[in-house]
């Protein structure tokens, strides 16, 4: 059995990857500073799988706190979710952002290294490509940090970075950084999901509170881009397809490959029309909305090969575009107020 230490496992792909890693037979422990996330996402996934959760409420930036963790938690992985990712909001604070993401990893590098933690798997971002060249977008593709468009993303290119220079100097260590497309949906049992605080910033949270009523439309940012429709073309991909890319990056690093990086999506790219049609189709709610202007910093379209991580991981996204609207909507019709 593994024990596997997971920082913001209390937040969306986070809570989807431990109940992953718990019907896996991993032992997990939990970490986060519940800034965007409650316990009770936790709870749930131990009703699902009648397995415990040790937790710290613990913020990565308290370098003692995470000391103290690691002091009892003898782990052989670390799983490493923890990060602000709004990106208007690193727009406006990018200290805060640079501050939470890149030094708190660099902290939890250091309680690993102390306590001898030699895998990591880093949670990156397709928007680590900036403006993708052309598509779809290999883990070869360019990641130019001047062309990464917000703090945000940044951010993760400057951890990906670090992480490498630290794999460098400790070629002992194993890092897998995952390069997620667009995650969406929720667990099948509709008992976790995504719980966005506020004005949801991405296109299905907001979707689907329009569908149960809690937004009154959608604005769609742009029909003028070179795409079928003109709107915005994504590869969304399922979260629990997601979360079981966690556990095979897991499996992967045992076999010592020093650093590996992975696209994780579908390979397929859906427009926002085409969104608003399935969840349509899912939830038989109509869907109202309105054009918009194009909302800065946004590219027309992006979506991944995912072939390599076929091959080294034996991971496909097995579910498509109407489960993902099945589940989140799931999700959202029996929690309109997300886990408050
Ligand atoms: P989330 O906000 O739901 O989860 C992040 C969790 O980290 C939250 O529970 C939060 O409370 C916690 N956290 C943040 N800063 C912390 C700190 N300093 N110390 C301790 N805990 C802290 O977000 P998510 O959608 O589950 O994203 C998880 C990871 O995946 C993030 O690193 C994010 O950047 C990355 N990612 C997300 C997406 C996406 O669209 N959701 C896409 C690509 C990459
Ligand atoms: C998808 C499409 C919008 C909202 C973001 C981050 C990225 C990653 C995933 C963390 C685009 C359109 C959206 C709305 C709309 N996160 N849209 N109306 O921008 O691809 O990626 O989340 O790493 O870093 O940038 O996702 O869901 O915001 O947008 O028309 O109200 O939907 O223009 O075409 P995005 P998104």
């Amino acid at each position: 059995m593994r024990r596997v230490l997971v920082t913001g496992g209390a937040g969306y792909i986070g809570s989807h990857t431990c109940l992953e890693l718990l019907n896996a037979g991993f032992e997990i422990t939990v970490v986060d500073n519940l800034s965007n996330s409650t316990q009770e996402s936790l709870q749930r996934v131990s009703t699902l799988t009648g397995k415990e959760i040790a937790f710290f409420e613990v913020d990565l930036l308290d370098a003692r706190g995470l000391d103290a963790v690691f002091s009892k938690g003898n782990f052989e992985t670390v799983i490493h979710f923890a990060a602000l990712k709004a990106v208007g909001e690193s727009v406006a604070q990018p200290l805060q952002y640079y501050q939470n993401n890149v030094t708190g990893t660099v902290n939890l590098c250091q309680a690993m290294q102390k306590h001898g933690v030699t895998d990591l798997v880093f949670s990156s971002s397709a928007t680590v490509y900036g403006i993708p060249k052309s598509l779809p977008l290999t883990e070869q593709s360019e990641t130019l940090i001047h062309e990464v468009t917000n703090p945000y993303g940044r951010s993760k290119l400057m951890v990906e970075f670090v992480l490498k220079d630290w794999q460098t100097a400790f070629p002992s260590m194993n890092i897998a950084l995952l390069r997620y497309f667009n995650p969406v949906g929720a667990h099948v049992s509709g008992l976790i999901g995504e719980d966005p605080s506020g004005l949801p910033n991405n296109l299905l949270p907001y979707v689907s509170q329009v569908a149960v009523g809690k937004l009154e439309k959608l604005g769609v940012f742009g029909d003028d881009y070179e795409t079928s429709d003109g709107t915005g073309v994504r590869d969304y991909i399922h979260v629990v397809d997601l979360a079981v890319g966690h556990v095979l990056a897991v499996k992967k690093l045992s076999e010592n490959p020093g650093v590996v990086i992975y696209n994780l999506g579908t390979g397929i790219g859906y427009s926002v029309f085409q969104i608003i049609a399935a969840f349509e189709e899912a939830s038989g709610r109509n869907i109202p909305f309105e054009i918009m202007p194009r909302r800065a910093g946004d590219i027309a379209a992006c979506f991944a090969d995912p072939s390599l991580a076929k091959r080294e991981l034996g991971w496909t996204a097995n579910r498509g575009i109407q489960e993902m609207c099945v589940d989140g909507w799931r999700w959202q019709s029996n929690n309109p107020n997300g886990y408050s």
